[in-house]
């Protein structure tokens, strides 16, 4: 198994995708670093990430040929490794996944010359969020009143990623696709997605062979989008919000 083969494994870290960053000039592919807090965890658009004692905090070094796949892969790796116990986790583009309608995992992917950090935050034991996050986030212990042996969770995970990169590796794009349509639960409902300067709205269609969201816009056009931030909403909203702030 590539993934994990070797493995950084601290108490306490800022980022793992920082230490990660660190080790870049030598590490091998599927090095991972794996922390049981953060203090400054980091989430997309530089949000910060809550990290406590009861989460999998981890960054993953790879090397692949189609970096555009790699959230893909991992977002369905998590919902896989969820399967083995009976838990349907939903993905939500670009690299939100699901529980219950409420966000319990986020994957930031950063490149850096050839290789990609793929950190992944995995809300698993965690009993509480604090007040702001409670209406967003949650944890699969919040859910299904479960504690989970968290180094079993891990090394399922690593296991499924090794499967999804080999087949990523052995160009089997279709196979990632296909389990990700089965997951999301986006395809057919409208979205809002803010891109540099512009705002689209549409209704999601399919993901693009490069992890392209494919949607189709009020004026019936179709738009594949390459990377934004994307919230589910009513079609009637979005586009009211639209027409409120024009040039945005
Ligand atoms: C997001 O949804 O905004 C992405 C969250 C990614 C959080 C993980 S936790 C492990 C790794 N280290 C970090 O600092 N961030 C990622």
């Amino acid at each position: 198994m590539i993934i994990g083969s070797k493995l950084y494994y601290e108490d306490e870290v800022d980022s793992t995708n920082i230490y990660a960053k660190s080790l870049l000039k030598t590490a091998s592919d599927g090095t991972i670093v794996l922390a049981d807090l953060q203090t400054a965890g980091k989430g997309r658009l530089d949000r910060p990430w809550y990290s406590p004692v009861g989460g999998i905090w981890m960054s993953v070094i790879l090397k692949p040929e189609k970096p555009n796949l790699i959230p893909v892969l991992t977002s369905v790796s998590l919902c896989e490794t969820f399967m083995t116990y009976d838990i349907l986790l939903g993905l939500k583009w670009p690299n939100d996944v699901t529980l219950n309608k409420k966000k319990v995992a986020g994957i930031l992917c950063e490149v850096v010359d050839q290789s990609v950090i793929v950190g992944i935050g995995l809300n698993l034991n965690i009993k509480e969020f604090p007040p702001e996050l409670r209406h967003t986030a949650t944890s699969v212990f919040i859910e299904t009143k479960k504690s989970f042996d968290k180094m079993a969770v891990f090394q399922m995970l690593c296991k499924e990623i090794d499967y999804n990169y080999m087949m990523l590796k052995g160009d089997h794009v279709s196979h990632l696709l296909t389990k990700w349509r089965h997951y999301t639960i986006m395809l057919g409902k409208d979205v809002m997605i803010e891109l540099p300067g512009r705002k689209v709205t549409g209704r999601v269609l399919d993901i693009s062979s490069d992890g392209g969201l494919v949607i189709m816009k009020p004026d019936n056009t179709i738009e594949r989008i390459l990377a934004g931030d994307c919230q589910l909403v009513s079609m009637e909203k979005a586009t009211r919000d639209d027409h409120a702030k024009p040039g945005t």
